[in-house]
């Protein structure tokens, strides 16, 4: 089949926008389902600036099977990638029904859906969460699951569906991709993070602190047994997670099977690393204040990356002062996210 065709549910988004530059230039075409909600359409317009084609837009919520059924049948679909999700930590504890409601059964919807129309290839993107706030790093996949919060435990009870389902039904091909902490942008400065309000995650607030939008970042603890005291990650290239998608992609297409990969660098870096890291990309001074540490924040975790390699093939390839590098230019060229207002006309209209 030439250029399969791949649906990609909350393919308008971060992650997902992303991930359809990186099926594009492997040889996919990716068909967009995403409800908007917590994306927008004109990052797809970005998609076709930086590759050539813009994806279309299936406008519809992963939870309406009509909608499902129409979409296969539009399109013909070869697999699934499924990012359709609320991912909020904090936002599941106020609303844990919501995150089952969306993530838990609208990933049991599209994959009746995707039964229906007789596609069983998903790659699931899953999350770090599902290993909880007590690991001990480099994490393997082996550890077990231990969500400590609504939308980690989404995350599990997905994957155990999937387990289940592959067990029962050889020929589903499916990935699971835990991802650890995506950051960055695409290296085009055309598509990138705009979270709606005050960003939850360090990075995006980092960058605003940077452009002059927020006074300082609050360093949630540095009291914490690490080597500065602050919390450490595994930040992965947002490109790198997207790429790991075609490859995981790949992967399942040839194999039954479910499979539970990590998506990350194995190396860990801290809050005040971060920070430097991003002083020297974006040559600006960071001003931060130290705060309390938040609640829920364990003080260290990151990826062992040893099965990606072996069964996917598939390494991180950029580095973290990259990753600052991708998001400062995406910044410093949409200080408005996808408005393509120029600052200075902004200015015109105050006048
Ligand atoms: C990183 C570090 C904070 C903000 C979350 C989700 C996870 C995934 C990625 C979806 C921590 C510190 C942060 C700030 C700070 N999302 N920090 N000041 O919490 O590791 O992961 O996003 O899959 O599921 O849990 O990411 O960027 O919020 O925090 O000091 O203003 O930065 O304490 O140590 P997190 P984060």
């Amino acid at each position: 089949m030439t250029n399969p065709k791949i649906l990609v549910t909350g393919g308008a988004g971060f992650i997902g926008s992303h991930a359809c530059v990186a099926l594009i230039a492997a040889g996919y075409r990716p068909v967009v389902l995403d409800t908007l909600v917590n994306s927008d359409a004109r990052s797809l317009r970005r998609v076709s600036r930086i590759t050539g084609v813009e994806p279309p837009l299936v406008r519809c919520d992963v939870r309406d099977a009509a909608a499902l059924d129409c979409a296969f049948a539009e399109h013909d679909i070869a697999a699934v990638l499924h990012l359709a999700g609320l991912k909020a930590v904090g936002h599941s504890v106020s609303d844990p029904i919501g995150y089952y409601d969306v993530n838990v059964a609208g990933s049991l919807a599209l994959v009746r859906a995707m039964e229906r129309a007789g596609v069983r290839t998903l790659i699931f993107s899953s999350s770090a969460t599902v290993y909880g706030d007590t690991p001990r790093s480099p994490i393997r996949e082996s550890a077990p699951y231990a969500a400590v919060n609504p939308y980690g435990r989404t995350k599990v009870m997905v994957e155990r569906m999937l387990a289940d389902l592959a067990r029962a039904d050889a020929r589903w091909g499916i990935a699971c991709l835990r991802f650890f902490n995506p950051i960055g942008a695409h290296e085009s400065g055309l598509l990138g993070e705009h979270p709606h309000g005050p960003p939850d995650n360090l990075v995006p607030y980092i960058s605003q602190v940077a452009v002059g939008e927020r006074a300082h970042v609050v360093v949630h603890g540095n009291d914490y047994e690490t080597p500065d005291g602050t919390g450490v990650r595994d930040y992965v290239h947002v490109m790198d997670v997207a790429e790991g998608h075609v490859a995981a992609l790949r992967h399942a297409a040839d194999r039954g099977g479910m499979l539970a990969v990590n998506l990350g660098t194995g190396c860990g870096a801290s809050v005040l690393e971060v920070i430097s890291a991003f002083e020297r990309a974006s040559g600006r001074h960071i001003a931060l204040r130290v705060g309390p540490r938040r609640p829920g924040d364990a003080p260290a975790y990151w990826a062992d990356v040893q099965h990606a390699r072996d069964r996917l093939g598939w390494c991180a390839r950029r580095s973290l002062d990259q990753m600052c590098a991708d998001s400062w230019r995406w910044q410093l060229a949409n200080p408005h996210g996808f408005d393509e207002r120029e600052p200075a006309l902004a200015a015109r209209a105050v006048i």
